[in-house]
């Protein structure tokens, strides 16, 4: 059967009785919306719905929806704090997966290290470290992420990223089945995880180091002033270029001119070259326009080849 063919002939996925069905295998407490607005969940704050959006209470009920998944071959994607994410304006054509429950927020130190489940906020993570004298995790702070997002891209700031103070990682494949790896297991990257693209990140083991909790404190606040200074506060996905080799993206945009270039309602923020703020009421459309336009010039006028860092999800 053709591809094109295998899509038509998948159920009606925002049906009633299709997500009855998807319904019937998870417990109560298990959050699932249709047509669930994606916009609101994303810090850039464009693009369309979801078909199917749920908030698993457990993972046993994640595995059923991943199984459900998996079954009938419908495309999920894992939303994180929306951070790091373009929705493109007509929504996404499957199931949306959010570990938003409190089920998946634990942070728990014990000795040196923190276990942390993949909705657990990274600010959060840099919190209770700073807390129990744990120093080495305060670029965390800054990154407006959760634990999995974090780990599905080997975020970074300030120079570090998460794998280098990572221990151990639990996931779960399509089938539903956890597995458990070493950090130095696993291939990673500038900004992604391969071993992870096709796994839903459970929890995080990261090993922190006794620091007096005045420097870990001073630390913060060092970076969070030369990050307030340098980034902008309008809705944003963060960086929307991976820094390509020889000089940073933000440097690269400014020097081509393109500082406050706009498409509709978006715009190169005035602030930091690499970032594309949503003035208000900018749509999808109108920022990954002004991304091939970032890279038209690029490409013409200095042979660079950029690569978003930002996750780009959804159809037209
Ligand atoms: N610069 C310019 N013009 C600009 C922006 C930057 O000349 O408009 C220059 C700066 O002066 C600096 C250099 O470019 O000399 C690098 O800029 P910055 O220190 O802001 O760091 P960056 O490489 O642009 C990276 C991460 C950020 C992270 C910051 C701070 C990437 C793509 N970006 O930015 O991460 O917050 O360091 O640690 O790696 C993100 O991943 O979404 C993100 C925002």
């Amino acid at each position: 059967m053709s591809e094109m063919a295998r899509l038509q002939d998948r159920p009606a996925l925002r049906e009633r009785h299709v997500v009855d069905e998807l319904m019937a295998s998870l417990s109560p407490e298990t959050r699932v919306l249709r047509d669930e607005p994606l916009a609101k969940r994303t810090t850039l704050r464009v693009g369309g719905p979801a078909d199917v959006y749920v908030e698993p209470a457990s993972e046993a009920d994640l595995a059923a929806v991943l199984r459900y998944c998996a079954a009938r071959e419908i495309p999920f994607f894992v939303l994180g704090r929306g951070s790091n994410l373009l929705v493109r304006d007509g929504g996404f054509r499957g199931v949306v997966i959010c570990l938003a429950h409190p089920a998946f927020a634990r942070i728990e130190v014990q000795g040196e290290c923190l276990h942390c489940g993949a909705g657990a906020r990274l600010k959060q993570v840099a919190a209770e470290a700073r807390r129990h004298g744990l120093g080495g995790l305060e670029f965390l702070d800054g990154i407006p992420g959760s634990v999995g997002g974090a780990l599905r891209m080997n975020a970074g700031a300030m120079g570090r990223a998460t794998f280098e103070v990572l221990r151990t990682v639990r996931a779960m494949d399509a089938q539903g089945v956890v597995h458990e790896w070493a950090a130095a297991d696993l291939e990673v990257g500038y900004r992604c995880c391969p071993g992870l693209k096709e796994h839903v990140a459970l929890e995080a083991v990261f090993q922190g180091r006794p620091a007096p909790r005045e420097e870990i404190e001073r630390r913060m606040n060092e970076w969070n002033l030369k990050r307030w200074q340098s980034q902008p506060a309008s809705p944003s996905a963060g960086c929307i270029f991976k820094n390509p080799a020889g000089i940073p993206a933000g440097r690269l945009i400014e020097e081509l001119g393109l500082k406050g270039a706009r498409v509709g309602g978006a715009a190169v923020s005035t602030e930091h070259g690499n970032f594309i703020v949503n003035e208000g009421n900018a749509r999808a459309r109108d920022v990954l326009e002004l991304m091939a336009l970032i890279k038209y010039y690029a490409k013409a006028q200095r042979g660079i080849e950029l690569e978003p860092e930002v996750v780009i999800v959804g159809e037209d």
